[in-house]
């Protein structure tokens, strides 16, 4: 039988069946946090989305994340319906409503909003966005390094559903993690449209090579907070650290491997289309860079 193992696996908690959710300004249970079936999220995948993670108290890197959410909302011409300030109560509000003081998660979901007939176009969403957060308690459980496949599935041009995007609609990224999961890998590689290695289904793609840390150009990817952290410690630190491009025969060469996303900060990589990377096992620079990354958060967080 193949162990399936996800970048975004995390231990039980079953605090996570009473927490309330934010839904436009209500904090309600989970049973009763719904949004119509007419909602623009829900039928056309018509949404921006942000991943964000309390740290002790302290929402890490908060005012990237609310630039990102403001700035794809506004590429997609959506009216969030409240300002920076705003949404920064409505996370507060939901994590003191679930007594949430570190190791939480939120998933802060806002999309056009309720349709009045089941159709595309964006001007049917009359009523105002649709405003969500769904905040758990979460603490990152992986068992065991990552293990990719290349998939078929590229990261595209900004034309066409511009990957920088972190939209609802992330069809692309389930079918690259369909076709990983069913070539007996967790999840997927995706190269950019001249195949070179860009990222994975769910979060950005390093790898470490003599010393040196390597990720993608960054232009097919989602512009991650925690890949631009990491470029920004190495960078302090002196770590020899380059945005280029690579191709798989690098790749599968490499001594490291490592993800990275605000879920899992850095996850290590252990196989890429069967080939065992370094040891298999978390490498050094991966561990050194986790703990600069750790480092960063406390001292963001004036900890
Ligand atoms: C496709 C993809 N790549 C990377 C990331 C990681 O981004 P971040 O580090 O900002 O969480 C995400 C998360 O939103 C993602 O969906």
């Amino acid at each position: 039988m193949i162990d399936h193992v996800s970048t975004h696996q995390s231990e039980e908690d079953a605090r996570n069946e009473d927490i309330l959710i934010y839904v436009n300004g209500e904090l309600k249970p989970r049973a009763q946090a719904t949004v119509s079936v007419y909602d623009s999220g829900f039928m056309l995948g018509d949404g921006v989305w942000e991943g964000l993670r309390l740290y002790d108290g302290c929402w890490a890197f908060l005012d990237e994340h609310l630039d990102r959410l403001f700035g794809a909302a506004k590429a997609i011409d959506l009216d969030i319906g409240m300002d920076r300030d705003g949404v920064r109560a409505a996370l507060l509000e939901t994590q003191a409503a679930n007594g949430m003081t570190t190791d939480a998660h939120a998933r802060l979901m806002v999309t056009r909003g309720p349709k009045t007939r089941p159709f595309q176009h964006p001007s049917l969403s009359q009523q105002g966005p649709t405003f969500v957060i769904i905040m758990e308690h979460s603490k990152p459980k992986i068992p065991r390094p990552i293990n990719l496949a290349t998939v078929p599935h590229l990261r595209g041009l900004p034309m066409t559903q511009d990957p920088k995007l972190n939209s609802h609609s992330k069809l692309n990224c389930i079918l690259a993690c369909i076709a990983a999961e069913k070539a007996g890998a967790d999840e997927g590689l995706m190269l950019d449209i001249n195949g070179f290695v860009n990222t994975t289904n769910a979060c950005n793609f390093f790898i470490v090579k003599k010393g040196e840390v390597w990720t993608s150009t960054g232009d097919y990817c989602m512009n991650g907070i925690t890949r631009q952290k990491v470029i920004d410690v190495c960078k302090a630190e002196g770590i020899p650290v380059f945005e280029r491009n690579y191709s798989l025969v690098d790749t599968y060469d490499a001594d490291e491997a490592f993800l990275t996303g605000t879920f899992g900060a850095q996850t290590p990589v252990g196989k890429i289309d069967g080939r065992v990377i370094g040891s298999g096992e978390m490498g050094s620079m991966t561990l050194r860079i986790r703990d600069l990354y750790k480092a960063l958060i406390k001292q963001e967080c004036g900890q």
